[in-house]
């Protein structure tokens, strides 16, 4: 998918508009790396890209743990408490990302989107039934225009994390995690990166696929009358989505889990 920069007057409607990108993989393989330096990238290059994260709590819940004097989120609230409480903050950061979206007109590059949480399901030992009942709440969600997979290998992974100081994931989850990501329904849609290279050489990759810059691709222009109309528009979509869909997500989750 080829992009470019700020849109021309004269340029004819283009022919395929780029609103979100997914970065998704496992814990260290480089997603939120990837995706801020991917955004600045897009934004240099004249276009309105903006990171968004899409968390789902864990780290938070593992810090918290770890004051209490537990080992991680699982042991504070347990396994399925706390694949339950991640699946409904996810699933609220991405309806926020989305809704964000929809009101700016921005590029939102994701750090995480739905199928890590179906990943996370298959690696933490979920029931079958909690993974559909997780699909049937978050099939809401369009999917990204691109879902960039950053490939790594679980030990480089697990280096990283090391490193990174903040927090630790063990191998046999980083493994399970990996496969979890390669058996998605998914998969097949994704655009597989070799993320075991320097941060230099996926950004690299992750551009030469989007074609940066090029000129095929134009984001559509803002129409500026439109403004108001598109915050009130979202406003009504965020409170009826938001009444509507805790009640049901709720009931949805919580009989999977
Ligand atoms: N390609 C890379 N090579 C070496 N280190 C990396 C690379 N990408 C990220 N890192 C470092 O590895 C750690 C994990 O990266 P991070 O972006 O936080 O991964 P994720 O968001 O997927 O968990 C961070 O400390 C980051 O600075
Ligand atoms: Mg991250």
């Amino acid at each position: 998918m080829a992009v470019s920069p700020h849109p021309v007057r004269h340029r004819r409607r283009p022919r395929t508009r780029l609103r979100t990108v997914a970065l998704v993989g496992i814990d260290g393989s480089g997603k939120t790396t990837q995706a801020h330096v991917l955004a600045d990238s897009l934004a240099a290059a004249g276009l309105p890209a903006i990171y968004r994260r899409n968390a789902g709590g864990r780290r938070w819940f593992g810090r918290l743990a770890t004051t209490l004097g537990r080992a991680d989120g699982d042991a504070l609230l347990g396994r399925r408490l706390m694949l339950l409480v991640e699946s409904l903050l996810r699933w609220l950061a991405i309806l926020r990302t989305l809704l964000r979206r929809s009101v700016t007109g921005e590029i939102a590059i994701m750090d995480r989107y739905a199928v890590c949480q179906y990943a996370s399901l298959r690696a933490h030992g979920a029931r079958p039934a909690a993974e559909r009942r997780a699909r049937l709440a978050y099939r809401l969600f369009p999917k990204p225009d691109v879902t960039f997979l950053l490939a790594v290998d679980p030990a480089v992974a697990y280096d990283r994390i090391e490193r990174r100081g903040y927090d630790h994931e063990e191998m046999s989850y980083l493994r399970a995690a990996t496969a979890a990501y390669e058996a998605l329904p998914e998969h097949a849609g994704f655009v597989v990166v070799d993320a075991n290279g320097t941060p230099e050489q996926v950004q690299q990759a992750l551009l030469a696929h989007l074609q940066v810059p090029a000129p095929a691709v134009v984001p559509a222009p803002r129409r500026p009358g439109s403004l108001l109309a598109t915050h009130a528009r979202a406003l009504l979509v965020t409170v009826a989505t938001l009444a509507a869909a805790a009640s049901a997500l709720t009931y949805q989750l919580a009989e999977g889990f």
